[in-house]
């Protein structure tokens, strides 16, 4: 469970979910270039391939989140907001799981329906409020920061543990 949750100073769920955001955004922004005509063909195909890249890079990102959230004492602030945060993106999974599963004679069509843009736009929407909260979790609870602002360099950016801090993380 230690390895999935990263070092100390280095988590492993903010890495993943920039790959994560990033290719629902790709596939979001490709679904409406799609529907207004811009390589119709190849925009709903990248679409569609986006949506199932983010769909297998929500595992690990999501798997790591979880680990994270394990930590946390149930029934805080911090803990509702965090809960908050999982549902937010397990919503935004389920939504575009079904865009994709539902989109794929789109897919193959080369054509972004009506059906398949509302879906995706949902998701988006549901990510963002998700990334919102995530956001919340870290800026304003500090979750997983050390503020060593004296750590050397060579410390601060070094893959080793920092054992004698791992108290200062919460
Ligand atoms: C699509 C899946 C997910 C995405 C895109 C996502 C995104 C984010 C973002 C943007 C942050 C703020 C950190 C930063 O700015 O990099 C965050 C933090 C956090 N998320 Fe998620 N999250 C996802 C799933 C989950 C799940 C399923 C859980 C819990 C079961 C979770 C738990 C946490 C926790 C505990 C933090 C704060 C500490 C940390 O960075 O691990 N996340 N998430």
């Amino acid at each position: 469970m230690k390895l999935l949750r990263g070092l100390a100073g280095h988590p492993l769920h903010p890495p993943l979910t920039d790959v994560t955001i990033g290719a629902y955004t790709f596939a979001t922004a490709m679904a409406l270039l799609s529907r207004v005509g811009v390589s119709e063909h190849n925009t709903a195909t990248a679409w569609w391939l986006g949506l199932i890249v983010a769909l297998v890079v929500t595992v690990p990102t999501a798997t790591a989140g979880f680990a994270d959230w394990l930590t946390i004492p149930p029934e805080t602030p911090l803990w509702r907001t965090a809960t908050l945060h999982l549902s937010a993106m397990l919503t935004a999974t389920v939504v575009f799981a079904i865009a994709a599963g539902a989109g794929h004679a789109d897919y193959v069509d080369g054509t972004v329906g009506g059906g398949s843009l509302v879906l995706t736009l949902v998701g988006f929407v549901l990510l963002t409020i998700g990334g919102w909260l995530g956001g919340a979790i870290v800026f304003t609870y500090g979750m997983r920061v050390l503020k060593l602002v004296d750590e050397p360099t060579s410390r601060a950016i070094s893959p080793l543990p920092l054992p004698e801090k791992e108290e200062a993380e919460v």
